[in-house]
């Protein structure tokens, strides 16, 4: 395997994970960041019979990625320490013929492994694959307020998604299919992992209550720009929502939003 310090994909995950740190997203080693790689974008790299330098098994298998190469965030590794040293800190895997292993090629060169929340990972990279066949990145975080919103609002859907539409315009202009909220559960864990998935089904962003935010999408600015427009809308939320004379846009404006600009609206949204 060709040194893929320098690749397009890598230097453009070392740019996010700088811009995530430094929005205050990602402290110590929260978050991390799975991108599908394609074939084609990987070949220059790839010197044939590439050698397994590690096997990391994987709790849950999936075969349905059999063959199939990821860029993964390492478990522990920091988002600040990403761009300086990506060969520490981001590994490159190939997933096994059975699904049950996940082969290291390139990476974690100090040692360690994927991000622990890898079953969710690739669940969420499953689900979203069933609904837009140009999915290709799962984006994790903590961003405050977002957090900060889960511990005082309902952990319901669609009351959560309404109450960050009603705080600035764009919101259901960039997701207009909505937030799915997950209740508060083990991180790191394959159920979590699994109920996730479930999620991904109907959404790009999942809400862990308590914990932090998940989104999905077809390249590195689409996640972040989802990450950072409800991380936006939160953060208006939590400055406004205790001031008595706070107004926010109701269902009538965001009705004529979604007409104005023929929004796909998830059904029932706004019923
Ligand atoms: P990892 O360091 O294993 O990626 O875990 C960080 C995290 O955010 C867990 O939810
Ligand atoms: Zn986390």
């Amino acid at each position: 395997m060709k040194d893929l310090s320098h690749a397009p994909f890598i230097e453009e995950l070392c740019d996010t994970t700088d811009n995530m740190y430094r929005l205050g997203w990602n402290e110590r080693n929260g978050g991390n960041i799975s991108i599908l790689l394609r074939d084609e974008e990987l070949a220059p790299y790839l010197e044939g019979n590439d050698p397994i330098l590690r096997d990391l098994p994987l709790a849950v298998p999936f075969p349905q990625f059999a063959g199939r190469y990821f860029l993964v965030t390492g478990t522990g590794k920091y988002f600040k320490n990403v761009s300086r040293h990506p060969d520490v800190n981001l590994g490159l895997i190939r997933i096994s013929e059975d699904g049950s292993i996940a082969h290291l090629l390139w990476g974690y060169s100090q040692g360690g492994s994927t991000t622990s929340e890898i079953v969710m990972h690739l669940g969420a990279h499953w689900q979203r694959l069933q609904v837009d066949a140009a999915q290709r990145v799962v984006m994790h975080a903590h961003p405050a307020n977002t957090i900060a919103m889960t511990h005082i609002h309902p952990w319901e859907d669609k009351a959560f998604t309404l109450s960050i539409f009603g705080t600035c315009t764009e919101c259901i202009v960039i997701f207009p299919d909505g937030i799915g909220i997950l209740p508060w559960m083990i991180s790191s864990s394959p159920s979590i992992g699994l109920a996730s998935a479930e999620k991904f089904k109907e959404y790009r962003i999942l809400v862990w209550a308590l914990h932090g935010c998940t989104v999905t999408g077809t390249t590195l600015d689409e996640a972040f720009g989802l990450l950072e427009t409800v991380e936006k809308g939160a953060e208006i939320y939590m400055k406004t929502y205790l001031a008595p004379n706070r107004c926010g846009i109701d269902i009538g404006m965001l009705r004529d939003v979604a007409e104005a600009f023929t929004l796909q609206v998830k059904p029932g949204l706004l019923d």
